[in-house]
């Protein structure tokens, strides 16, 4: 696939099948994981790649009360009007419902493990939320999801269960220094999958040289 078609496709995908994804094909997807670039190159995370239907079942457990927990107050919004936004929110409330009800299903559940002790994380004694770190394990995720696309299958970023972190940690005998980052359950799509994405266009996001002033191109 054409790498500005798989980038510009790739949604949220989050109806998933529980068809067994072929080991050579997840082998591929955990391969562009380990191509992502880190700080230092030192690759600061690890995956586990869930797939016991016990631990599965659990772990939905728990994202379903995260999940509950978080969507609450959107699901009046989303259904209090038919604009365009509500009309989004209401499919994103559906879709992620579903998630919700299906996690279990799912033949893998990648969980993103970091440690900060092997990380340089610059932006640490900021008087903001630190967001560096992130940068060495989130390359990963993105080419995993990249990947995915390449390969047909359905896949969603998901952070809902750091909520969990430590059950999770428990669950899945993460050692201590480790931290989770990103759960991203993967499958081949239950409807098309992949498709048009909406975003901000370029000119809202890049500037020239000053905060606000466009870039133009003379
Ligand atoms: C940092 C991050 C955390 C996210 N967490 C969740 C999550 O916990 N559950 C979920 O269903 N989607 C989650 N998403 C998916 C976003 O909701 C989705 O990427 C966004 O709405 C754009 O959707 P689209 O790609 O289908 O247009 C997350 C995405 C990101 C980047």
């Amino acid at each position: 696939m054409e790498l500005y078609e798989a980038m510009s496709t790739l949604r949220a995908v989050r109806r998933l099948r529980s068809d067994p994804i072929p080991d050579d094909v997840l082998d591929r997807v955990l391969q562009a994981a380990a191509w992502a670039p880190s700080g230092g190159n030192v690759q600061p995370f690890r995956i586990v790649v869930v797939k016991s239907a016990e631990k599965l079942k659990t772990i939905q457990s728990w994202y379903q009360q995260e999940w509950d927990r978080y969507i609450e107050p959107l699901r009046s919004l989303a259904s209090s009007s038919d604009d365009v936004a509500a009309v989004n929110s209401g499919k994103i409330v559906k879709a992620g419902d579903y998630l919700a009800n299906h996690l279990a299903e799912v033949p893998a559940l990648l969980v993103f493990c970091f440690n900060p002790a092997h990380m340089a994380i610059t932006d640490a004694d900021l008087n903001r939320p630190s967001v560096v770190g992130g940068g060495s394990v989130y390359t990963a995720v993105q080419n995993v999801m990249l990947a995915c696309r390449q390969e047909g299958l359905g896949c969603v970023l998901t952070t809902l269960l750091c909520y969990q972190e430590q059950a999770i940690k428990q669950l899945l005998d993460i050692p201590e220094q480790w931290g989770t980052c990103a759960h991203i359950p993967i499958g081949y799509p239950v409807l098309k999958g992949h498709g048009p994405i909406s975003r901000r266009p370029v000119t809202k996001l890049v500037f020239k040289d000053s905060w606000g002033q466009p870039l133009e191109h003379s």
